[in-house]
């Protein structure tokens, strides 16, 4: 139990800290497996998992054995030197990924990764024209914001960001065969939209992406950094569409909740870079690569992916049909344990609301589709729990359907 009340360390949050996050009303204390704790040792139902990052779920003994290894020997060096860790890491990475992505460079988040993939394919094409999805999101430093499609991300900012950007509708086939031109250096994508509100495109439209940057010498990026290492029933997104990108970048669940991202790319690409093009401080420092180690290693073991496609598929046929009669939902949709449930008007934040009430943590992407990102090792029993809030939310009665 926490010798400050959530009050006294909301006060703390107004004093000393940046107001730039809308928080929910709990802080917690500690994690196990697929629950948080809030600091009066509440249990809570943990459908959001960091937003897709602890896919392990929390408190693992694999992840904490890594924590407790590593840390007492070596947290950081530099990577002035070898690090072994990192070496080894980057081996676990191209075991996973299909050829020829086998070349692993770690930063430490999404948006570092993505900003690193741009620089990479600005450099490797000698080209500075780049193609993003609308309604997309690659983070919030200024080449990953100038490719996220959503004006609310990139309002206030507009003289930072670069006008080298182009956006298409995400899923228009004909609009992407006409963008890219023989001046772009990348398209960059995600396989599923996350933030977006789990948009899952056609295999023509991922597929003609492929196609059509390699007919014109561009790159083609695929950001994993919330699809990626099992979320989607498969190690990465992109297999979904049998296609392989040129440039993946990865950062959320790798390192099972400690920050840490990649770039993944072929030999070919990856000597784009040479000493001094590219580099940062704390990038694969042995602490996360020793814990992105075992979480992947993890991951192998328990078949997260096969798991993840299984368990998905199960629920999603639950939520649409427990959803089916409700003029409240539009559509249930999603690959694996990411999943979207779109609802009309402000019905998911309402949701949201009413779960957080039932001690669950949803949260909501796009603003109208309540997004389910549990950890993978997730038990039926929880899912079956967020299944009731959900049948006894849409049969409750709404201001709007009361009888007068
Ligand atoms: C697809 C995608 N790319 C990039 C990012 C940015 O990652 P980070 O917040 O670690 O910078 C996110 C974060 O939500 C994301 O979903």
């Amino acid at each position: 139990m926490s010798d400050l009340n959530l009050e006294d360390i909301k006060q703390l949050h107004i004093s000393y800290l940046f107001q730039n996050y809308g928080r929910e009303e709990v802080c917690f204390d500690h994690g196990q497996g697929e629950f948080l704790f809030d600091i009066g040792n509440c249990r809570y139902l943990d459908f959001v998992a960091g937003i897709a990052v602890n896919a392990l779920g929390h408190n693992h003994p694999a992840v904490v054995e890594a924590v407790t290894r590593q840390a007492p020997r070596l947290i950081h060096t530099s990577n002035l030197y070898y690090i072994k860790e990192q070496a080894e890491l980057g081996e676990a990475i191209a075991s996973i990924a299909p050829w020829p992505l086998a070349v692993s460079l770690f930063v430490n988040s999404g948006a570092e990764a993505n900003e690193g993939a741009l620089k990479l394919a600005c450099k490797g094409t000698g080209r500075a024209r780049f193609l993003a999805a609308k309604n997309s999101f690659h983070g919030r430093t200024s080449v990953a914001l100038s490719a996220t499609g959503q004006p609310k991300y990139q309002s206030g900012f507009e003289p930072l960001l670069s006008r080298a950007f182009d956006f298409i509708e995400y899923g228009n086939v004909e609009q992407l065969k006409s963008s890219v031109t023989s001046e772009t250096a990348a398209l960059i994508l995600e396989p599923i939209q996350g933030e977006g509100g789990i948009i899952v495109p056609s295999q023509e439209f991922m597929r003609t992406a492929r196609d059509i940057t390699t007919d014109k010498g561009a790159m083609l990026i695929v950001d994993e950094v919330q699809t990626g290492l099992c979320r989607t029933g498969r190690w990465f997104g992109f297999e979904h569409f049998g296609i392989v990108p040129d440039i993946i970048t990865l950062a959320k669940a790798l390192g099972g909740g400690y920050p840490i991202g990649a770039i993944v790319s072929s030999m070919e690409i990856s000597k784009t870079f040479t000493p001094g093009s590219h580099g940062t401080t704390f990038g694969g420092n042995p602490l996360g690569c020793a814990v992105a180690k075992a979480v992947l290693s993890t991951m192998k073991k328990e078949k997260l992916a096969e798991r993840a496609n299984l368990k998905g598929e199960e629920w999603m046929a639950k939520l649409r049909s427990i959803t089916r009669e409700s003029a409240m939902v539009k559509e249930v949709r999603g690959r694996g344990l990411m999943i979207g449930v779109e609802m009309e008007g402000e019905r998911a934040n309402e949701f949201k609301a009413y779960a957080f009430q039932r001690k669950q943590l949803v949260n909501v992407a796009g603003g109208r589709t309540v997004r389910l990102v549990p950890p993978l090792i997730m038990g039926d029993q929880s899912m079956t729990a967020l299944n009731e809030s959900m049948k006894s939310f849409l049969t409750r009665p709404h201001p709007e359907t009361k009888t007068l």
